[in-house]
């Protein structure tokens, strides 16, 4: 056997300052073409574009599955990082979940709004568990699609999980920012700092972006901006908010025009960003899904509210009398209370405009010591913390 040279002197941990636009640029000069891609109709913009009528006849065949499959995958790790599916919903299987959509909307008021963009769309968080709960025949057949399944597996593999949103963009809705997505494009620059190289990686694999057309989208309507190949710059979680990649982005993104029905994929640390709709009179309607790898949970279940409700006095004690440094009793605080934002209820639990994420668990228990709150209000307000964040 080969043996293999070990590297310890390569860097693990990255800052903004390591940033290099050269090497985005010659990543994201790269060509798709079409023959890479046999089972797809077309390249357009450097995008892979498919169509749902020839890739269902996938379906079925597990021989043929698997090649798919590979291909979709390709597209998504050192291809161009995104694919389009012509025609992979009927129109007919769209128009009734937009009544749903409408109905939903209606009796939320209109109040939500999204991460990346400010003024005038309407969000529909957790559209997924609404549309159940509203509709379960029209949740059954939307979420019953064979090629929806195949593509959460070309890259998930199974047992994934789906979430999805609704993003209604209105007349003069602006971009959003362009940016990278869920899990560490919703971190600040100095938690991304903190992560090895290895979990900016890691991080691509754990998520698949992807989005139905609910109405076509013109160009003018403001369909997703993306930047081929971009998703292959490992620092770009670092880099998607400073002026300069916005800069770089808007001068080489590409935007395809979508029809009603048709869904786009890509990778979610492919720079992508909604466009404008600088149309005076149509709504552009998208069904934004997210879908989880299954690797995202722990092998236990932990019931942090009754530990840290049953160790919070001593904590308590230990920080008035100076007996553990706060330091220490951070420590026990990283093992004792969940310091992940996510997942959260997104309506309740409102971003500000310059944060991604709520407060955590950690950060509410840290606050708290340090503020001396006594055990009985640390309990209230934790309790009141989880019912924002988990009650549906
Ligand atoms: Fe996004």
């Amino acid at each position: 056997m080969k043996e293999e040279v070990v590297k310890t002197n390569q860097q693990v941990y990255f800052s903004q300052s390591d940033i290099d636009y050269d090497d985005l640029a010659k990543i994201c000069s790269q060509k798709t073409l079409q023959e890479d891609y046999p089972f797809a109709d077309s390249v357009s913009n450097n995008v892979v574009i498919y169509d749902a009528n020839y890739l269902e006849t996938f379906i079925g065949d597990s021989e043929n599955e698997l090649r798919l499959k590979t291909e979709l995958h390709q597209v998504l790790e050192g291809g161009p990082g995104v694919f389009v599916i012509r025609n992979l919903y009927r129109h007919d299987a769209i128009d009734q979940s937009n009544n749903i959509f409408e109905k939903i909307v209606e009796s939320e008021g209109n109040t939500s709004n999204d991460h990346f963009a400010s003024g005038t769309n309407t969000r529909i968080w957790n559209a997924f568990q609404k549309v159940a709960l509203e509709d379960p025949n029209a949740f059954i057949s939307y979420y019953s699609n064979n090629l929806l399944k195949l593509v959460a597996e070309s890259w998930c593999g199974p047992n994934s999980q789906m979430t999805a949103q609704v993003n209604i963009v209105r007349p003069g809705g602006e971009m959003q920012k362009p940016h990278r997505d869920y899990h560490l494009g919703f971190q600040e620059n100095q938690i991304v700092e903190l992560f090895p190289i290895s979990a900016h990686r890691l991080s691509n694999y754990l998520t698949l972006q992807g989005g139905v057309a609910h109405t076509d989208m013109p160009l003018a309507s403001g369909p997703t901006m993306v930047l081929p190949y971009s998703q292959q710059y490992e620092l770009g979680y670092l880099a998607w908010r400073d002026n300069a990649c916005t800069d770089f982005f808007n001068d080489n993104a590409v935007q395809n025009q979508m029809n009603k029905g048709d869904g786009i994929f890509f990778n979610p640390a492919l720079l992508h960003g909604a466009g404008s709709n600088t149309t005076k009179d149509f709504h552009r309607i998208g069904n934004l899904l997210q879908i989880s790898s299954p690797f995202g949970k722990t092998m236990e279940r932990i019931d942090y509210l009754k530990i840290i409700n049953r160790i919070y006095p001593l904590l308590l004690e230990h920080s008035i009398n100076k007996t553990l440094s706060e330091k220490l009793i951070e420590n026990v605080l990283v093992c004792a209370t969940d310091g992940y934002a996510f997942p959260t209820n997104l309506d309740n639990d409102k971003n500000s405009n310059s944060k991604l994420q709520g407060m955590t668990m950690f950060e509410l228990t840290k606050q708290s010591l340090l503020d001396l709150v006594n055990l009985e209000n640390f309990s209230l307000k934790l309790l009141e913390h989880q019912k924002i964040r988990f009650t549906n």
